[in-house]
């Protein structure tokens, strides 16, 4: 990474102010002043800015609680992203651990953690996901049995859900799969349809039902060693 680069990302300041210190020769690498703002800084190298030690953070984990309205992307376009809802210097390394569509609100991973990411998607470890689905017409026994036994879809058939009927039309939904629209594809099977979805928990992690949409907080030590099992 460019020593201007990693010196901002790490919250020392702008770009143009961490390149003013480095022209001044204010920063070494590995006790060597450099002067140049694109020096490729080596891994693990030591920077220094004026004699302190800076260091890039790694293992960023956060919780967001996603509201309506904002899409899961790390591109910014014109609809306002998940992460424009971060503030943290490194915020460019950091990417959203799945997706929700634009109309589903709740837990959101956001890290820089590429390998913790790859283990919780990946098909093959069948990870948990939990939604409240509120459905636009009542649901019945018949509906759960099928939402067990898994639903047919066009691409593939849903393994077996855990359901449980919270009212006449909302449902604790966990699914071990993640296709697009797949909640909202499983009800209209059923002839309903989602009127709203909220993620209440991902693998080992429930959503800290404290946070306001679009509120988000690190993970604990131990919400992250679990999340790593
Ligand atoms: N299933 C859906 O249909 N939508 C989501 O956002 C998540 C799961």
């Amino acid at each position: 990474m460019r020593l201007d680069k990693y010196l901002s990302n790490a919250g020392s300041g702008s770009r143009k102010y961490v390149k003013q210190h480095i022209r001044k020769g204010s920063v070494e690498v590995e006790d060597i002043v450099i002067k140049d703002p694109k020096f490729d800084v080596p891994a693990d190298a030591a920077v220094k800015l004026g004699g302190e030690r800076i260091i890039l953070e790694s293992g960023i984990y956060f919780m967001l609680n996603k509201p309506r309205s904002v899409i899961t992307s790390t591109e910014s376009g014109r609809t306002k992203t998940v992460m424009d809802l971060i503030d943290h210097p490194q915020k460019g390394d950091l990417f959203p651990v799945g997706r929700l569509d634009k109309d589903t609100t709740g837990l959101l991973v956001i890290t820089d953690d590429g390998k913790l990411s790859h283990e919780l998607l990946t098909p093959k470890n069948k990870i948990g996901k939990t939604y409240i689905a509120t459905l636009r017409d009542e649901i019945d026994a018949s509906d759960i049995s099928k939402l067990e036994a898994g639903i047919p879809l066009k691409d593939f058939t849903a393994s077996p859900a855990s359901a449980k009927k919270l009212a006449d039309n909302v449902v604790e939904l966990t699914i071990t799969e993640g296709k697009f629209h797949q909640v909202k594809r499983m009800f209209q099977y059923l002839g309903n349809e989602v009127d709203g979805l909220k993620r209440i928990a991902f693998h080992t992690l429930n959503l800290d039902e404290t946070l306001d949409e679009g509120g988000y907080r690190r993970l604990t030590d131990k919400e992250i060693d679990m999340l790593k099992k």
